[in-house]
């Protein structure tokens, strides 16, 4: 199976009757996911769908989704608001108030988490989320489980989005997971870049963001002094597509629109694909050719 993923998509950012750069982004990102032969069973969105959490961002964000024809799956985000949210998407799965969920009928089984705490940035996850996750994972230890949550749990090295050294939220939800291996991937977004962190005997993966990228810059900072380094910046939006064989899951990421067509496969390139499918080939002469 195929799990595709976008995140921060920040739907609203301009205004409710200017014209919405991301949403532009996530058409780009929608074009790309619908141009796969082989693309996503379903399509997880993990969290900051819309800027401000307005109802009006997230009735276009659903008529965006329509166009899609796979299963759309939501966790919330710090810039999401629960209320505006399920007013829109009716079916909206909540469990004792937070929109967590398990999606059973894959062959990962997938658990949707809820890392949101109105008013803060960084991520929340409570005792009664704990519990809750818990009962959830207990009932069948040994499937393939996916869990997926908007903020990661994890230090990121970059000082203005980052999760704290032994944050409590980020502790507690370590001691569930490490009760689990059978946990495969946390899959995650937030940070508006792609990250690989170990966490719990797990791995948490970070997309990268439909929205703008957040910049790559380890230098510490200091929120008294502000230095002039770049914060943002209007990379192309992206999407994950997580493939499952049956014993791994392995990670993609893509971005839209895809870049200028180098080679297809046809007459001219058969033999390009004869050497690189057959085990041992020579390497190809593809690149450079043009
Ligand atoms: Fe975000
Ligand atoms: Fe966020």
């Amino acid at each position: 199976m195929i799990i595709g993923q976008i995140t921060d998509l920040h739907i609203g950012f301009d205004g409710q009757d200017k014209r919405c750069a991301n949403m532009q982004r996530l058409h780009h990102v929608l074009d790309s996911l619908r141009s796969f032969r082989r693309g996503p069973d379903l399509l997880l969105l993990t969290g900051d769908l819309v800027e401000s959490g307005e109802q009006w961002a997230y009735e276009k964000l659903k008529d965006a989704l329509t166009s899609l024809h796979i299963p759309a799956y939501f966790a919330l985000g710090n810039h999401d608001n629960r209320d505006a949210f399920a007013d829109v998407f009716g079916d909206a799965n909540f469990n004792d108030g937070f929109l967590q969920y398990v999606i059973e009928d894959h062959p990962v089984r997938i658990i949707v988490l809820d890392s949101l705490k109105p008013g803060r940035h960084g991520g929340s996850f409570c005792a009664r989320r704990a519990d809750w996750l818990r009962a959830r994972l207990s009932e069948q230890p040994d499937r393939p489980t996916l869990i997926a949550l908007h903020h990661p749990p994890i230090v990121t090295h970059i000082g203005w989005m980052t999760a704290k050294p032994g944050a409590d939220w980020t502790r507690r939800l370590s001691e569930v997971v490490s009760d689990f291996p059978n946990v495969i991937q946390i899959i995650s977004g937030h940070i508006h870049r792609t990250i690989t962190q170990p966490f719990a005997g797990s791995l948490v993966s970070v997309a990268n963001s439909v929205a703008p990228q957040v910049k790559l810059e380890f230098a510490q900072i200091d929120a008294d002094i502000p230095d002039g380094r770049i914060l943002l910046t209007e990379d192309l939006p992206g999407y994950c597509l997580h493939y499952w064989d049956g014993e791994t899951l392995t990670t993609h990421t893509g971005t839209s629109p895809e870049g200028r067509v180098i080679a297809r496969f046809d007459e001219k390139h058969s033999s390009v694909v004869h050497l690189t499918t057959d085990a041992g080939g020579q390497n190809p002469k593809i690149m450079g050719e043009h």
